[in-house]
């Protein structure tokens, strides 16, 4: 971790043209080019990096947001940029056509160095702005730029139809949507789920890991097939939603890129700006909890707990699984939280190709079960398969497709949502699918879950409900008041709905 923040604070204090976020609510939003405070008091300073070529030649993309740590007033924009540029900011308002003066952004230069008769060193620009004192239930639009490119230039309608929008979270609960996988890289597939993702509508998207695979090897290890510019095809691919519906990730094993720092977290450190409220965000940027409406979010880093992928085994020296207790106490002591939601890459329970890591089971399964986690959400095994719900390991209630599930009497339910775009696992042989439409009765399934040595030991499962082999996107709407709930829904790429069960708690 050391020598990770010192990689970190080193490029980000030589090359970063400035730190800011801007007070934007209301009359607020009048800003000026010069300079902004942040919420802090500190007055953000210019420093600009080494500029080659001129501003307007220089087009913005691979816009996406992320909530900061409270979704009613707070946001982060991102984005990137082909070429160092001068002054980069945000525009926002309640009107396209209104749009406020300059907030500030920070720009995170990423050096990868060259690998001979592999690939070049290359450079490439993040920007970030942080948005806060933004207003509950509200729509905002903006247009990134710097300077040279305006994005409310009235005599450019191309730079114009750049603006997009976002909705902060209601001050209330309301009925919302979101929707979660992982597992996604770039290609047909990913494109076909993204817009599945699209035509939902969610408030905002939980990616369980496994972002872009620049790094092919997933291993922890800097590997000559990692290719850094993969990353510039998946915020393209990504804009079209992330633009306008937040983007929450977290980190798998083939986001530890070991080429920027020994935990690998460099190049995501440079690319997101996520709630900072985990237990340290400068070292692991995955770990972090929000809130939006009823339900309580919790995301995790299972590279820490992995007994099958073990790079970053133990890096956080019990930190992330001491913090996440504090987390899931809180959120069940806060009056406005009916739902806990907790989503991380390696699977607890699965029956696919990785199967099940004994790791998270150890470390975290105790702590779903003591503060009766209403529902798991994991990468990793590219399928989508879903448990009945577990107790202490073991079915404490079947959920059949169309059932539904009390997580303060029965358990948790635990999804595999690893079907984002990557390449396609499957089950073990001659056990058949079973999802909506399509059912096979149950029975057990011959699997095995990975132990502290590293070796897999094989068990026999009764908790494989659901089993799909094929490309989804799970979506989960929930519903606050007297007859609060969450219904789970698995789309397949085509849009046919391939699993749903309800969740309520005291029923
Ligand atoms: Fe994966
Ligand atoms: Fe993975």
């Amino acid at each position: 971790m050391a020598e990770q923040y010192e990689y970190l604070r080193t490029r980000m204090v030589r090359r970063r043209t400035l730190v800011t976020a801007g007070a934007v609510a209301g009359g607020l939003l009048t800003g000026c080019a010069g300079e902004s405070k942040a919420p802090t008091g500190r007055t953000a300073s210019t420093a600009s990096p080494s500029v080659s070529a001129a501003g307007s030649s220089v087009t913005p993309f691979g816009r996406h947001l992320a909530f900061g740590a409270d979704p009613r007033t707070g946001m982060r924009i991102s984005w990137q940029v082909p070429a160092a540029v001068r002054a980069p900011y945000v525009r926002i308002g309640t009107r396209p056509d209104q749009l406020g003066g300059k907030v500030r952004a920070e720009v995170r230069a990423l050096h990868t160095p060259g690998v001979q008769g592999v690939r070049s060193a290359l450079e490439q620009y993040y920007v970030h702005a942080a948005v806060d004192g933004l207003l509950p239930g509200t729509t905002y639009y903006y247009g990134v730029g710097h300077e040279g490119f305006d994005p409310a230039d009235p005599t450019d309608s191309a730079r114009r139809a750049t603006i997009a929008s976002f909705r902060t979270a209601p001050a209330g609960a309301e009925r919302f949507v979101f929707t979660a996988f992982g597992d996604q890289g770039v290609g047909r597939a990913a494109t076909a789920v993204n817009r599945q993702v699209l035509r939902t509508a969610p408030a905002f998207h939980l990616h369980a890991g496994d972002i872009c695979y620049a790094d092919g090897s997933g291993q922890g290890r800097k590997s000559d097939g990692y290719d850094p510019t993969a990353w510039d095809a998946f915020l393209r691919q990504t804009e079209p939603v992330a633009r306008s519906v937040p983007w929450m990730v977290t980190t798998g094993n083939h986001d530890m890129e070991a080429w920027y720092s020994p935990d690998g977290y460099g190049g995501q450190l440079a690319r997101f700006s996520l709630p900072d409220n985990g237990f340290d965000p400068r070292t692991a940027p995955g770990v972090y909890s929000f809130r939006y409406g009823n339900v309580g979010v919790v995301a995790l880093d299972a590279n820490d707990v992995s007994y099958e992928i073990r790079a970053n085994l133990g890096y956080t020296g019990g930190r992330q699984t001491a913090w996440l207790k504090r987390t899931l106490s809180g959120l069940r002591a806060d009056e406005n939280v009916d739902f806990v939601v907790v989503f991380f890459h390696h699977c607890a329970y699965s029956t696919s190709t990785h199967a099940s890591d004994g790791g998270v089971r150890a470390e975290w399964q105790p702590l779903f079960d003591r503060y009766q986690v209403d529902l798991v959400i994991n990468g990793h095994n590219h399928v989508y398969e879903r448990t009945d719900a577990l107790k202490g390991g073991r079915v404490g209630r079947a959920v059949p497709v169309g059932g539904s599930t009390d997580p303060t009497r029965d358990g948790t339910v635990y999804v595999t949502a690893g079907g984002g775009g990557r390449d396609l696992y499957g089950f073990p042989a001659g056990v058949p699918e079973s999802y909506e439409g399509k059912v096979h009765g149950r029975e057990s399934v011959d699997t095995f879950h990975w132990t502290r040595g590293g070796e897999n030991t094989p068990e026999t499962v009764e908790w494989s409900r659901v089993r799909y082999r094929g490309f989804s996107c799970l979506t989960v709407e929930a519903v606050a008041g007297p007859s609060a709930k969450l219904t789970v829904s698995a789309l397949a790429e085509d849009g046919a709905r391939i699993d749903r069960f309800e969740v309520r708690r005291g029923a």
